[in-house]
């Protein structure tokens, strides 16, 4: 494609970082730096704890461990999400109970998660999507009056905000992904954002073999105890680097993310088919993804969707609902109409390019096409 969906930002800092870390030739997998990260993260997401994974699902699956998540347990998650979000409760027994999405947001349907409240729920897991926060503040009362667990998935969503407060510090725990195409990245990625001491320490030993770690395992000859079952999930010391190269760009890379998010806007307020993305009062979008909405359904949006990529324009649907995967539908028997709302976001969406580097004038041709497609004026 002429114009990629997303292109990473990095610069010499970050070659640098990792440079260091590789000549250091010492503590390539943990080491000095994944806690110099997550004192970072931690800092800049406003919580007192940040714990570093190697993948943001394995961070959310830890995450349910951690919280005594079980079979027999039900956690509510949306449908119109990645797939990870909802395989996590598998992967613990517990039964992923999927809810509603609302327009605005793109997030969990307050009414819808109340509805599917039952006596097993253990825990509500709203995503936010695309950058925007969804709306927390009431899901966080639901989830509070029914006295459930409150679990953000704001892998796609550091750096967005709800008035002063950043997405991902509402919840009991919260986790972010650094995968390639996230806001910041290291290639693979992910943590666990928290204020809870308790959480944190049963994280630390999951991460690592269950291992009472005293001190730095590789450089110390003292014996340390396996206390109990767990996984090597660790970020390595050179990811690590890497990570805090690119949390020290991330304001830019938001501002440069939110500038060509308005200029899009811009170019495509005039074509009446389409919703862009549009943040409620006090939240700050960060736009992670830039995904518009299409009246018409999915005949129009698929034809839309292969007019710009015939033109060298990636453009891609996220997310087809989780619940209509071949595995799911096989696992619990969903059919088309399970969702009625979320099926018909996902039938309508379109996500365009977006990213830091994005020119004007690359912008200016994903409209320019886009109006061409609907048969309107270029201006
Ligand atoms: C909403 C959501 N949840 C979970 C994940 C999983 O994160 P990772 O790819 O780092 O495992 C992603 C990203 O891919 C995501 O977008």
């Amino acid at each position: 494609m002429n114009i990629p969906l997303f292109k990473i930002y990095w610069d010499q800092d970050d070659i640098t970082a990792v440079n260091k870390a590789i000549k250091s030739g010492w503590g390539w997998a943990i080491g000095p730096q994944v806690e110099k990260f997550e004192e970072k993260l931690a800092t800049y997401v406003g919580t007192k704890y940040a714990i570093t994974f190697n993948s943001g699902t394995s961070a959310l699956y830890a995450l349910l461990l951690a919280c005594g998540i079980k079979e027999g347990d039900e956690v509510i998650v949306p449908s119109f999400t990645f797939i990870a979000t909802a395989n996590v409760c598998l992967m613990v027994g517990a039964v992923p109970v999927f809810a509603e999405v609302e327009n605005q947001t793109y997030g969990l349907d307050p009414k819808d998660v109340e509805r599917k409240i039952t006596k097993k729920t253990k825990a509500i897991m709203p995503v936010h999507y695309a950058g925007l926060g969804c709306n927390i503040n009431e899901i966080k009362k639901i989830a509070d009056a029914h006295n459930i667990l409150l679990l953000e998935d704001a892998a796609e969503s550091l750096g967005a905000k709800i008035g002063n407060k950043k997405v991902g510090t509402f919840g009991f725990a919260s986790m972010v992904s650094f995968c390639s195409n996230k806001v910041i990245t290291t290639g693979e990625g992910g943590a666990i954002v928290t204020n809870s001491k308790d959480l944190y320490e049963k994280l630390k030993l999951l991460r690592s073999h269950g291992r009472a770690e005293t001190t730095n395992y590789f450089s110390s000859s003292e014996y340390m105890d396996y206390v109990e079952l767990g996984y090597n999930f660790r970020m390595s010391n050179i990811t690590a680097s890497l990570a805090i190269s690119q949390l020290k760009k991330i304001e830019k890379i938001i501002g440069l993310r939110r500038a060509n998010g308005a200029y899009l806007s811009k170019k495509l307020e005039g074509v009446r088919q389409i919703t862009l993305p549009h943040a409620p009062k006090d939240y700050v979008h960060i736009y992670q993804m830039f995904t518009i909405y299409i009246e018409g359904g999915k005949k129009v949006r698929d034809a839309l969707k292969n007019y710009l990529n015939k033109n060298g324009i990636m453009a891609k649907v996220y997310f087809h609902p989780v619940h209509l995967t071949t595995f799911y539908r096989k696992k619990y028997g969903y059919k088309k109409g399970f969702l009625p709302k979320t099926e018909q976001i996902s039938d309508s969406v379109l996500t365009l390019p977006m990213y830091p580097e994005l020119s004007k004038k690359e912008m200016d041709i994903i409209a320019s096409n886009i109006n061409t497609f609907f048969g309107q004026s270029h201006d």
